[in-house]
């Protein structure tokens, strides 16, 4: 088997921080921008005060360059959201950003960590194989497009514990 190259790890000036009430402002103009899946400014707020959810962000020279939002389940943890900056992208942000977060996982006791990506969405996908995680399955129609009709979310995990 040919292992992928070694990501490389977040530059020298990235800070990553747990994000709290006072970052809802920045945190939904951040999404508006990096993410097409943009969450709500209700759902981020509530995000922020759940004791179950956890709001990351990286800033990059005190910039937002990437957020994602973690969810704690009773023995997993559910990556709900990773979005990065359009301008700090293929930089290794999200791949540094998610080592970090399945690090932590594994510190709180997460056996894996589980999430789900629409199948079009392939840059992400490709993103979670280079980052260790694994197609678990599909869940059929999933999201809703705009047009109506459903795509599906492909279900991926990765194990913590070893
Ligand atoms: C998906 C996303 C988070 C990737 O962020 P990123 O910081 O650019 O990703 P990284 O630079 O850490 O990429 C790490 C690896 O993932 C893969 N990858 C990332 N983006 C890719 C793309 N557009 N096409 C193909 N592979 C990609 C590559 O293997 C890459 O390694 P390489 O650059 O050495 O080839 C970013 O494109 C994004 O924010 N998209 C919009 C929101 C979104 O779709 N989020 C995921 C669903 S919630």
């Amino acid at each position: 088997m040919t292992l992928p190259p070694e990501l490389p790890p977040l530059p020298a000036n990235a800070r990553m921080r747990q994000l709290g009430a006072t970052d809802l402002a920045a945190i939904t103009a951040f999404e508006a921008r990096a993410n097409p899946d943009a969450w709500s400014s209700v759902l981020l707020e509530t995000a922020l005060i759940d004791s179950d959810q956890v709001v990351w962000g990286l800033s990059v020279d005190g910039e937002l360059g990437a957020v994602a939002i973690v969810a704690w389940l009773p023995f997993d943890a559910e990556l709900q959201s990773i979005s990065v900056s359009p301008n700090y992208r293929r930089q290794g942000l999200a791949a540094g950003v998610l080592a970090a977060l399945k690090a932590q996982a594994a510190a709180h006791g997460s056996e894996r960590m589980l999430l789900e990506v629409r199948a079009a969405n392939h840059a992400a996908q490709a993103l979670y194989r280079r980052c260790g995680f694994e197609v678990d399955g599909r869940r059929r129609g999933y999201y809703r497009r705009e047009d109506g009709s459903g795509e599906d979310a492909v279900l991926m995990s990765c194990d913590l514990t070893q």
